[in-house]
């Protein structure tokens, strides 16, 4: 049986985009595989964070796994930091990549800004960290939305550098899962910026915390065009929040970009936003009251955590221990 690893940041509430780029597909995939689920704390210090926010995100992005149906019994949801090895390495990646193949990731240079003297060391090492998130446990498949495709191909160069420089065949090449017609859901507020809970506008996104009310309130707000919705996906060239709205709708109801352009042909944006209101309702809304079910129990939460991480530690250390030996250190 193959091996899933994904993660996500513990960074603010969860969007729209993170749920239908990720998580839930992280859903689905539990059915057939083995996955581990990895909230990456290590990753966000990166940035600046608080230290009481940066906890109670960790627990609400947790409880939001769990309430969108990740089952902590069959996969492994843990948090990065409670496992030792993830850090150690991704100092032996840093070991292996290259400079050039960092200079050329594209999330660096837009996280970095104009300011990249002043950007940590870290958030430039993020990708090897990411490589050894997944090569730790030999994943060897990663759902993940469209903007992460760089780094698992980074993944698969520190894997095959390593292998070669070792003369081993010891860490898989990973393969992207990349699924689903909304792989990049964008901002309400502007079709051709990500949907990013780092947008200083909360109209921009669908938090997976907003009740029913609000989410009716952000679509019916969303930006649209004056024209009317075209029959196919050819007439969405140029219309961005039309082409994003209807992709929107495509994947809450596991129909084609197509199909859902054939239904609401010709009709006004007003019909079809209260559609999207509706099934966006419907698929929230459980979700959210699942969730402040569990953040009301925090202790549950990091109780799970706490096993996840337990249950990581007994595929994660073996593997580093091989590690160590291939490299030459001595046995701990
Ligand atoms: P992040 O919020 O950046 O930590 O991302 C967590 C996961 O959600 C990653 O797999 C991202 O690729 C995915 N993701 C984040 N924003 C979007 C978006 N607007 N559309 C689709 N997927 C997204
Ligand atoms: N970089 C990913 C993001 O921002 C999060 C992440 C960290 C991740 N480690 C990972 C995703 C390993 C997949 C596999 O979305």
């Amino acid at each position: 049986m193959n091996r899933i690893f994904s993660g996500v940041q513990p960074t603010g509430n969860l969007h729209l985009g993170n749920y239908l780029g990720a998580i839930r597909n992280w859903v689905r995939l539990q059915a057939s595989h083995h996955c581990l689920y990895c909230v990456v704390d290590l990753h966000a210090i990166t940035v600046p964070q608080d230290p009481v926010e940066l906890r109670s995100s960790t627990r609400e992005v947790a409880a939001t796994l769990l309430a969108a149906g990740i089952d902590a019994r069959s996969s492994i949801v843990f948090t990065q930091s409670q496992v030792a090895a993830h850090a150690e390495l991704a100092w032996i990646f840093n070991c292996v990549a290259r400079l050039g193949w960092l200079n050329r990731m594209t999330q660096f240079k837009e996280k970095a800004g104009k300011d990249r003297e002043n950007a940590t060391v870290g958030l430039y090492a993020y990708p090897t960290l990411m490589a050894a998130d997944i090569l730790l446990y030999h994943a060897t498949h990663v759902p993940v939305g469209e903007d992460q495709k760089q780094h698992l191909e980074l993944t698969r160069d520190i894997a095959q550098a390593f292998n070669s420089m070792y003369g081993v065949d010891f860490f898989p090449l990973v393969e992207p899962i990349i699924l689903g017609t909304a792989a990049r859901v964008m901002s309400l507020r502007d079709g051709t910026r990500k949907m990013s809970k780092s947008d200083p506008s909360d109209q921009s996104r669908i938090n997976l915390t907003d009740p029913p009310e609000v989410i009716a309130h952000k679509i019916r707000r969303a930006k649209t065009d004056p024209q009317p919705l075209p029959e196919s996906p050819a007439g969405l060239e140029g219309r961005p929040e039309a082409e994003n709205l209807l992709g929107i709708y495509a994947s809450l109801s596991n129909i084609t970009l197509e199909q859902a352009c054939q239904q609401f042909a010709g009709a006004s944006f007003s019909h079809f936003k209260a559609a999207l209101t509706e099934l966006a309702v419907a698929d929230l809304a459980p979700i959210a009251a699942e969730l402040n079910r569990l953040l009301a129990d925090p202790g549950y939460v990091e109780g799970v955590l706490k096993d996840g991480a337990a249950r990581a530690r007994t595929i994660a250390d073996p593997n580093l221990s091989q590690v160590h030996e291939l490299i030459g250190f001595l046995r701990s």
